[in-house]
C-alpha cells in the first residue's frame, strides 16, 4: 500500500459488492450497506459501471460479471463460516483487512463482538465513509489499526479486548496475497492458537504458472496493474501448499475450492459465462477443533 494512503483494492472490492446489490444478475450475497458504505449513491454507481465498460468487449464483461459473482460469493461464503461459528459457541469474530466490509454494521447480536483489522491509513478512510454515510458503529464493534508487515495482531487485538481463552472466527478476505509469506505464517499461526473451536475464512491466489497458457498474459497484466497502485501481488500458493501452511500452523481441517467452483456453488454452473477460471482464484476454510 502506498505510504499513509487507503487501499485502493479496498475500494475496488467494496465497489463490486455494492454494484452486485443493483446489477441484472443473480444475487448472490445480500447487503444493504454495500452501496452507502461506498460514498456513492446507486444512480451513480450504475452509471459508472456503465461507462467503465462502455468500449470493452463482450467477453470482458462477461468476465467482469463473473469476477463481481466471486466477490460477492466470498463474502456470502465468509458470512455462512461466522454462522457456523456462532452455531459452534464462538462469541468473537475478527475480520482481517476488513476494508469496507459492513458486516460489523448488520451484526443483529449485541452480544457477538466483531473486531475489524486494518491497516490504519484504510480503517480511517472507512470511519469517515461510515460518518458520511451515517452509518451507525454499534457498541459490538471494536476497530483494531494495525499494519501486519510491522505490528503483531497479538498486540493489536490485545490492546482492542480480543479475549485469546475463547472460541474465535477469522475473516481474511483479499488481503493474503498482498502479505510475505512470514507475515502470513505467523497470523495462521496466532489464529490456530486461538480457543478451539477456531475457524478462519480466506481466499487465496494460485501461482501465475498454474494458470491455463491462455490466461497468463492477462494475470500478468493485473499483476501489473495493482502494483501501479502500490498494492504488489507477493504471495501465492498452491492447494497443497496452503493445506501445509494451514496444517503446520495448527488447524486440523481444510476446505478448498476454486472461485469458479464457489460462484457456481450458489448461482449454478450455467450462470458462470465462459472462462471463469480466468480469476485465478481460491477460497479456503480451515478449522482448529
Ligand atoms: C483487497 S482489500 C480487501 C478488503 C476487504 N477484506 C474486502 O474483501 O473487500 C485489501 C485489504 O487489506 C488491507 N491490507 C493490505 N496490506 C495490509 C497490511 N500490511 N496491514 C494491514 N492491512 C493490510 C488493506 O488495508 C485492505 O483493507
Amino acid at each position: 500500500m502506498e505510504v499513509g494512503k487507503p487501499s485502493r483494492t479496498a475500494f475496488a472490492t467494496a465497489s463490486a459488492r455494492a454494484y452486485h446489490q443493483i446489477a441484472p444478475e443473480p444475487r448472490v450475497f445480500t447487503d444493504p450497506l454495500a452501496v452507502p458504505i461506498t460514498g456513492v449513491t446507486a444512480e451513480e454507481l450504475a452509471e459508472k459501471a456503465i461507462a467503465a465498460t462502455a468500449s470493452e468487449p463482450s467477453e470482458e464483461i462477461a468476465f467482469y460479471r463473473v469476477r463481481r459473482l466471486f466477490m460477492a460469493s466470498r463474502s456470502r461464503f465468509a458470512e455462512e463460516t461466522i454462522a457456523d461459528a456462532v452455531a459452534d459457541g464462538a462469541r468473537q469474530v475478527v475480520i482481517l483487512g476488513a476494508g469496507l466490509d459492513t458486516f460489523a454494521y448488520r451484526n443483529p447480536d449485541p452480544t457477538l463482538r466483531v473486531f475489524e483489522v486494518d491497516h490504519p491509513a484504510t480503517q480511517a478512510w472507512k470511519r469517515q465513509l461510515l460518518d458520511k454515510a451515517a452509518i451507525t458503529v454499534p457498541d459490538s464493534l471494536t476497530f483494531a489499526p494495525i499494519d501486519f508487515e510491522s505490528e503483531t495482531l497479538a498486540t493489536g487485538l490485545a490492546s482492542a479486548g480480543f479475549v485469546r481463552d475463547q472460541p474465535a472466527v477469522f475473516i481474511w478476505l483479499g488481503v493474503v496475497m498482498y502479505l510475505t509469506r512470514e507475515a502470513i505464517q505467523s497470523t495462521l499461526r496466532y489464529m490456530a492458537e486461538q480457543a478451539t473451536p477456531v475457524r478462519l475464512a480466506f481466499d487465496y491466489v494460485p501461482p501465475a504458472s498454474d494458470a491455463a497458457p491462455e490466461y497468463r498474459a492477462h494475470l500478468r497484466a493485473r499483476a501489473d496493474r495493482l502494483a501501479a497502485l502500490g498494492e504488489p501481488l507477493i504471495s501465492a500458493f498452491t492447494p497443497t501448499e496452503l493445506a501445509a501452511e494451514l496444517r503446520a500452523a495448527g488447524f486440523d481441517s481444510v476446505e478448498d475450492c476454486s472461485a469458479a467452483d464457489l460462484v457456481a456453488r450458489y448461482v449454478g454452473q450455467a450462470e458462470l459465462g465462459p472462462a471463469p477460471e480466468r480469476m485465478h482464484a481460491r477460497v479456503a476454510r480451515a478449522l482448529r477443533t
